[in-house]
C-alpha cells in the first residue's frame, strides 16, 4: 500500500509521512526542500522523496508518481512570508495543486482516495448545522475580514468548494479534514464532527499529530473511508 503526500516536510505533513511509515505504508512525498526532512525519515526504506513543486510537474509526471498509491493526502500550507502569503505563484497554491492532482486521480489507473488538510473556517453552504453555528455577525465580520486581508484563507475556501461542487460527477473519492486551531503535542483521544459545533471565537484545538492519525485510518480502515468519505470532519482533541 503506497501513499503520495504533499507538503510532507511541513508540521503536520511530517507527522503524516512518520505515523504512515509507522503503520508499514509505503510513502512517496514531493517535497521541495528534502533537506528539512529529518535524517530517519529521509533514510526509511519505506519513503520515496521526489523533489519538486508539484505544479512544475506535467499532469504525466503527478500519473505516474501515482502509480501504485490508493490515496493521495495534501497537508499544503502557505508561508508565512509576504511572498508566501501575497505572491502570485503561491496565491492560489493548496487548491491550484489540489484541481491539478485531481486531474491525474481522474487519469489514474486504479482509485485513489484524495485527502485535504483542509480548516475549520470553511463553512459548508449546504450544511444547516453549519449555516446555523457560523450565523452571528461577529462571525460572518471576521470571516470578511480574512477573505480581504489574507489570501491563504482565500485559497483553503477555495480548495474545499472544489472538492465539495467539482468532483461529484468525477466518481473521485475525497474527504477535506477540517482542524479548527492547531497545536503542537502527541497523539491522544479525539473527536469527529460532521458539521461545525462551536463558532470561531471558541475554536477548539487540535494537535498536528492527531490530524496525521485521523488521515491515517482514513486510508487504513475502509469503516473509517465509508464514514467520511465526501464529508468535511472536524476534529478536536478530546476535552
Ligand atoms: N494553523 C492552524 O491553526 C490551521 C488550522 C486549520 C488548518 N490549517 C491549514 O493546514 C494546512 C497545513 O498546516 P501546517 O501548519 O501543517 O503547514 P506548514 O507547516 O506551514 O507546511 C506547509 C507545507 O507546504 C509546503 N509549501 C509551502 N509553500 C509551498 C510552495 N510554494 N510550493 C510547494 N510547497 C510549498 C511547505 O514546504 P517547505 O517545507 O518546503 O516550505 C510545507 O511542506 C495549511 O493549509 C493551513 O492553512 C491551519
Amino acid at each position: 500500500m503506497a501513499v503520495l503526500v504533499l507538503g510532507g516536510t511541513g508540521k503536520t505533513g511530517l507527522h503524516l509521512v512518520q505515523q504512515l511509515l509507522a503503520r508499514g505504508f509505503q510513502v512517496k512525498a514531493i517535497v521541495r526542500s528534502p533537506e528539512k526532512l529529518p535524517v530517519d525519515v529521509a533514510r526509511h526504506s519505506g519513503l520515496t522523496v521526489i523533489t519538486a513543486k508539484v505544479l512544475d510537474l506535467t499532469d504525466e509526471a503527478i500519473v505516474e508518481h501515482l502509480t501504485g498509491c490508493t490515496a493521495v493526502i495534501s497537508c499544503l500550507g502557505h508561508e508565512g512570508n509576504y511572498q508566501g502569503m501575497c505572491g502570485k505563484a503561491s496565491q492560489f497554491l493548496v487548491s491550484d495543486v489540489l484541481r491539478r492532482v485531481c486531474r491525474a486521480v481522474a487519469e489514474a489507473q486504479s482509485p485513489v482516495k484524495v485527502i485535504l488538510m483542509s480548516t475549520g473556517l470553511y463553512t459548508k453552504p449546504d450544511s444547516a448545522e453549519d449555516v446555523r453555528v457560523r450565523n452571528s455577525c461577529g462571525q460572518r465580520a471576521l470571516l470578511c475580514l480574512l477573505s480581504s486581508c489574507l489570501p491563504p484563507h482565500n485559497d483553503n475556501m477555495r480548495a474545499a468548494e472544489f472538492l465539495r461542487t467539482e468532483l461529484m460527477d468525477k466518481g473521485i473519492e475525497w474527504c477535506g479534514v477540517r482542524p479548527e486551531l492547531l497545536i503542537d503535542g502527541e497523539v491522544s483521544q479525539y473527536e469527529l464532527h460532521e458539521n461545525l459545533v462551536c463558532s470561531i471565537f471558541s475554536a477548539g484545538q487540535t494537535t498536528r499529530a492527531n490530524v496525521a492519525h485521523f488521515m491515517c485510518e482514513l486510508v487504513q480502515e475502509p469503516s473509517m473511508w465509508q464514514k467520511w468519505n465526501k464529508k468535511f470532519p472536524l476534529i478536536y482533541n478530546a476535552a
